[in-house]
């Protein structure tokens, strides 16, 4: 069985997605996998309640003095999984190049964002005030600099008069949910992992 390890940081409705896809029809089952594990940052991260049927586990950022410390924290609980993929989903830290180059190949990313535009953060806004007529999502392989590595799923969706960026936001995130265990069920029939 592969497992997967989805790593969050607040409303979770990504990995609650992931979870309810897995649960319908036994997907994730089907492709020989499980999500083994969903672990927050934050102790009081909203996704945490939803995440229903997991182990669930907390990796407080605040208890490290530094970046390094927290990465090998995670790596270390991560790693108790022995993951075949880590989802990033809302996950809003940034890794140190050997967390990630510690599951490369098996470390994806969903982005609010069609990269390479508007990498980083606020990116609904960004894209409104740039007078953007489409917005999107990506889901991506992680690679060290930050929101870049090979893309391999985008969603776009309009922007309409009126929006702002939680309008667009909400109509980007039902995108995600779709896109997102998409990919995984890509990388379970054809990578090797
Ligand atoms: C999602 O829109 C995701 O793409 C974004 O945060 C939101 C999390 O929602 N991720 C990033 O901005 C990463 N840089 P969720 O917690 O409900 O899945």
């Amino acid at each position: 069985m592969k497992n997967i390890v989805i790593l969050i940081s607040g409303s979770g409705s990504n990995m609650a997605a992931i979870i309810r896809a897995a649960q319908r029809e036994h997907w994730l089952e089907r492709l020989g996998a499980r999500v083994a594990a969903v672990i927050s940052n934050r102790p009081d991260a909203p996704g945490m309640a939803q995440a229903q049927g997991v182990a669930r586990e907390v990796v407080d950022h605040r208890d490290f003095a530094t970046r390094e410390e927290f990465d090998a924290a995670l790596q270390h609980a991560v790693d108790s999984y022995s993951p075949s993929l880590v989802l990033l989903a809302g996950f809003m830290r940034i890794l140190t190049p050997n967390f990630v180059r510690h599951y490369e190949g098996r470390l994806i990313n969903i982005h609010p964002s069609l990269l390479p535009a508007f990498t980083g953060l606020n990116t609904h806004q960004r894209a409104l005030d740039t007078g953007c007529k489409v917005a999107g999502a990506t889901v991506h392989r992680v690679t060290p600099e930050l929101d870049h590595g090979e893309i391999l799923a985008q969603a776009v969706v309009p922007i309409v008069v009126g929006d702002t960026a939680a309008t667009l936001a909400a109509r980007v995130l039902t995108q995600e949910h779709l896109i997102y265990p998409q990919v995984i069920a890509q990388l379970l029939q054809t990578a090797t992992l």
